[in-house]
């Protein structure tokens, strides 16, 4: 731990109030909250603090121009009681890389990985282990200054809260292909995990809602003939025994599960290619009964197998095959993140 960083615990913890076996994601939160503020060109000294409410002006930036970014990253804790994280460096490089969209500034990597551990090993209770169990990490950035002159926030707060997490998807997946509505354009903000591109969803996630499917799956926003990915994971299509993903793109994020995926499924032998996908192409494949699978890859959603589909009024059902790849890369790579399988790659932190 760096002398920097001040610690303040609560005085009784909450835990004994959380029923574990019944938890709806991102809604209930551990003891423990990290909280670092930039101002005067630099951050400020970190601190770990007990959970609860931010005190901000009504005229803070991030409440009238969104400047807000975050990550979603997840622990896990083995049968021995060691907990480990999944690449957390990717979420470091990437929330930095959504800042500077944004124009943030960058944080420091010092700060974020020992506010991230001493966080965790003060909350390590409300890690459990046990498959499907994770403790889901939320960082994120907000724009604090005062005053609603349109231009960048000069002081911001780094947070870092926790939720113990089960699945976020339970029970079927059915999507829609977007033909109207969009995500992200070419030159945007699309690859970044900016606030406002998940509140940009909302609206024609809920008319998808109301229809009866879960996700929007976002076509390019010029011909709608491609694609990309779903709001709240990256897809995945598999074609006889191909496994198809879009490329990351300034529209697309750039997935830690996707590219982990990408990586576990080359390994396993599976032909991968990544390459623009076709909306037509996954039509006739689905009606020619070549597309065998379409999973979503996420944080969150770690592997969701997508059980149907709809494009312009044409519905798909999309039943679960045997040995589908969703189940054995899901196996393979929920293993290897909660040290129950080996890690050739070097991911486990
Ligand atoms: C994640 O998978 O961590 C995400 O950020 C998706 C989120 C919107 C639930």
């Amino acid at each position: 731990m760096t002398d920097t960083l001040k610690v303040t615990k609560i005085a009784e913890t909450k835990i004994n109030q959380v029923d574990f076996s019944n938890l709806a994601f991102g809604t209930v939160f551990t003891d423990h909250m990290f909280v670092c503020e930039y101002k005067n060109g630099k951050w400020q000294t970190p601190e770990i603090l007990p959970y609860g409410p931010l005190q901000m002006d009504p005229s803070a930036k991030v409440f009238h121009y969104g400047q807000a970014v975050f990550e979603g990253m997840k622990a896990y804790k083995d049968d021995n009681g060691d907990i480990f994280m999944f690449r957390p460096e990717e979420n470091f490089n990437r929330i930095n890389k959504s800042g500077e969209r944004l124009a943030m500034p960058a944080f420091d990597k010092e700060y974020f990985f020992d506010g991230l551990n001493t966080l965790l090993n003060l909350d390590k209770d409300w890690i459990k282990s046990g498959e499907g169990n994770s403790l889901y990490i939320r960082p994120f950035v907000i724009a604090t200054e005062n005053g609603v002159s349109a231009s960048p926030s000069s002081e911001y707060k780094f947070v870092i809260i926790c939720a113990p997490a089960q699945a976020y998807y339970s029970g079927q997946v059915k999507v829609l292909f977007a033909d109207h509505y969009s995500r992200s354009a070419d030159g945007g903000v699309g690859y970044a995990k900016a606030a406002g591109n998940y509140a940009a969803q909302f609206y024609p996630t809920e008319l998808a809602k109301e229809k009866g499917y879960n996700q929007v799956v976002w076509t390019d926003a010029n011909t709608h003939e491609y694609l990309e990915e779903a709001g709240t994971m990256n897809v995945f299509f598999r074609v006889n025994d191909t496994l198809i993903t879009a490329p990351t793109s300034d529209r697309i994020l750039d997935g830690i599960t996707r590219k982990s995926l990408i990586e576990l499924a080359k390994s396993q032998g599976i032909n991968v290619e990544v390459r623009p996908v076709k909306v037509a192409e996954i039509v006739e494949a689905a009606e020619n009964g070549s597309l065998k699978e379409m999973f979503g890859a996420g944080t969150a959603a770690v592997i969701s197998p997508i059980s149907g589909f709809t494009h312009k009024e044409k519905a798909f059902d999309l039943p679960l095959v045997e040995d589908a790849y969703a189940t054995k890369l899901k196996k393979q790579l929920t293993e290897l993140q909660a040290n129950r399988a080996e890690d050739p790659f070097g991911w486990r932190y």
